[in-house]
């Protein structure tokens, strides 16, 4: 069963709405848009925010000004995903991700911002997950039953099912990282539908809306988008720059005018609390009118 015994503050006290972050920094921002119109402040579940475990900062100095970036861009909750790519270098340990979160959410809260750091990890796709579950050497996101399941960028594993399967015969629930930036599943859209059946949940990447991967990922993203595919979005930042959370305010906008603005608030906000909650998150609901709207849709690109 997934591990619960980590130290967490509760996340269920954090839901905060517009008038509080409009009376901090958040008001100097230019980007806040989005936030405020969305009633309520975000939540990243997918973040390299932590300094010195795989491609994101360096030093810890960064992971701090990430925080105040994502506080100002109106985020309550950012979950820090180091990569854990068994077989290589990038396979950190849990007390030490534990500790680092521990310090970077004492600094932040020593400066003054109201910004949450839970734990997680963005585990690669491989059939060594379960055995690793069983050393309890994998975090889930937060004190959720929830895995951050990354595919190769390539093709996916031949016994992808049988992975996933095992995974949840455990008692674990799955989030598929950016499933948008694999090139099998961009190649093939109908193999989404075919990910949705093993009853795995799908999170895709701000980036993705405005050509960051690419324009197959940014294709499939939108394919998704139109079809209702897809359960929470998220930053996957590694550094300020190239992938700063302000980012998401010009994409978030026009993702707005396709899905409505209800849909940008589940995917933003209400499902990754569900997640954090260890609740399976919601469908998007998508209008016959919101539908008609994807032939303009492909303009954007
Ligand atoms: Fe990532």
């Amino acid at each position: 069963m997934p591990a619960r015994d980590h130290k967490k503050r509760s996340t269920s006290n954090l839901k905060r709405t517009t008038s509080n972050f409009e009376s901090k920094a958040i008001v100097a921002n230019p980007h806040r848009h989005l936030t405020i119109e969305l009633n309520c402040l975000m939540i990243d579940l997918h973040c390299h925010i932590l300094h010195g475990f795989d491609d994101g900062p360096e030093i810890f100095a960064e992971s701090v000004q990430m925080a105040q970036a994502f506080a100002r861009s109106g985020y309550q909750i950012i979950a820090a995903t180091p990569h854990m790519i068994p077989g290589t270098a990038w396979m950190p340990s849990t007390d030490r991700i534990k500790k680092e979160v521990s310090g970077l959410n004492q600094t932040i809260e020593n400066a003054g911002l109201e910004l949450e750091i839970v734990f997680g990890m963005e585990i690669a796709m491989d059939p060594q997950i379960t055995d690793l579950l069983d050393d309890e050497r994998l975090l889930p996101l937060g004190n959720s039953s929830f895995l951050l399941i990354e595919p190769p960028f390539q093709q996916l594993p031949p016994n992808w099912e049988q992975i996933i399967f095992s995974i949840l015969a455990k008692g674990y629930s799955i989030l598929i990282a950016h499933p948008e930036r694999c090139g099998q599943l961009a190649d093939n859209p109908g193999l989404i539908d075919e990910l949705i059946k093993t009853g795995v949940f799908l999170q895709v990447s701000w980036g993705s809306f405005f050509g960051q991967y690419g324009r197959a990922a940014a294709r499939l993203a939108r394919i998704m988008a139109t079809k209702g595919q897809i359960h929470c979005l998220a930053t996957d930042s590694h550094h300020l720059g190239g992938h700063n959370p302000s980012m998401m305010h010009t994409a978030g906008l026009k993702l707005r005018k396709l899905i409505g603005l209800e849909n940008v608030r589940k995917l933003t906000t209400d499902n990754p609390q569900r997640v954090l909650n260890g609740k399976p998150p919601q469908p998007m609901t998508l209008s016959a009118a919101m539908t008609a709207r994807k032939r303009r849709w492909w303009r954007w690109w």
